[in-house]
């Protein structure tokens, strides 16, 4: 056997002894660094396997393909395991992220919570429920005839001065003109259109005003109109339902004051204010409804009468809740809006 034949034999003990060596070495890997750093030295470009390639002119012409095609065979073998323990470090890794650990203590998710004024909204609401209404809801953008004509207050009436009316900037169609509605009465005559006596309902709902903004004035307001009409309704059944619902609201204690005032759609006109920390602080307009009105819907006002109110929301959960700006409900303060 020449030189060179017993030099390619050893050549064939060491590939298969580093062969042995990489396997084992591989089985001990548990994490991905040391996985790259395996190839390396036992794939890379100065791995014994490498060497043996780049020498292979070196031996027996005879010898060369046995000796490559082996050395082939163990690089191609070693290469599978390697990708095979890549997959499996991998995969691993994945598991571990997704454990859980019981031994952390759990995160208090930030529960959402209810606007003061809703929350305001929903108690009048179930007060009056309890007295027997009805909740219906009705358009913000409003015709000016339900916000003003139907309610006895026609156009160049002084009375629309009452309500600062942000208008909707389009042309009028059939002389009717949009506006953004300035109170809930509105819906009074859209209830009595479509429906006949007896009704007991309540409209809770935004409204716009074109005014100047102060601690008890926002220029957008909510409030909920009250409407009843039946054949034999007077004013002490408007006193009744108010009080109660004032009780309700505010408890037995507390004082009350009516005075009277002016609605071109009420008669008699009153408005109801609650005593607050020593001054009166005006929660609502209300009255009989007015003939007219009754008759601009096609009631016949000898046969029905009915009382009308309109309770201003925000003005109702600043007394409940002793704040003394109307301006804070609208701030986005969570300072503020976590309080309730
Ligand atoms: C009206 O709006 C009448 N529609 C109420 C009414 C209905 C009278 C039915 C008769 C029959 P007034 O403008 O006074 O009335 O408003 C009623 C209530 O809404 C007020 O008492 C007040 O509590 C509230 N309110 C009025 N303007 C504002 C405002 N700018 N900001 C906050 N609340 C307001």
């Amino acid at each position: 056997m020449s030189s060179k034949n017993s030099k390619s034999k050893l050549i064939f003990q060491e590939l298969g002894d580093s062969k042995k060596t990489a396997e084992i070495d591989l089985a001990k890997i548990t994490e991905l660094k040391s996985l790259e750093e395996w190839k390396v030295k036992y794939l890379g470009r100065k791995s014994f396997l490498t060497n043996i390639l780049r020498d292979i002119k070196n031996y027996d012409p005879k010898e060369r393909p046995i000796i490559g095609s082996e050395a082939n065979n163990i690089r191609k073998s070693l290469e599978n395991s390697f990708e095979n323990k890549n997959k499996e470090l991998k995969q691993d890794e994945k598991k571990e992220s997704h454990i859980f650990d019981y031994s952390l203590s759990g995160r208090i998710p930030n529960r959402g919570r209810l606007h003061p004024v809703t929350q305001t909204i929903r108690e009048v609401c179930s007060a009056f429920s309890s007295l027997g209404f009805q909740i219906k809801e009705g358009p913000e953008v409003e015709w000016d005839l339900y916000n003003f004509d139907l309610l006895n207050i026609p156009k160049d009436h002084p009375a629309r001065d009452m309500w600062d009316t942000l208008w909707i900037d389009n042309d009028e169609i059939d002389g009717k003109r949009m506006l953004l509605r300035t109170h809930t009465s509105p819906m009074q005559a859209r209830i009595m259109e479509k429906s006949d006596p007896p009704i007991r309902v309540i409209v809770p709902g935004k409204c716009y005003r074109y005014e100047a903004t102060d601690s008890t004035h926002e220029w957008h307001f909510n409030q909920i109109e009250g409407l009843a009409i039946d054949s034999n309704l007077n004013f002490t059944d408007l006193k009744g339902t108010l009080y109660d619902f004032a009780r309700k609201l505010f408890g037995p204690k507390r004082k009350i004051r009516f005075r009277c005032d002016y609605f071109p759609f009420v008669e008699p006109g009153v408005d109801m204010s609650i005593d607050w920390q020593g001054n009166w602080i005006e929660i609502l307009g209300a009255g009989m409804v007015h003939p007219k009105v009754l008759e601009s819907v096609g009631y016949d006002s000898n046969k029905y009468s009915g009382f009308a109110f309109g309770v201003g929301v925000e003005r109702i959960a600043m007394i409940r809740h002793g704040i003394d700006n109307i301006r804070h409900f609208y701030g986005n303060d969570m300072r503020f809006l976590s309080q309730f």
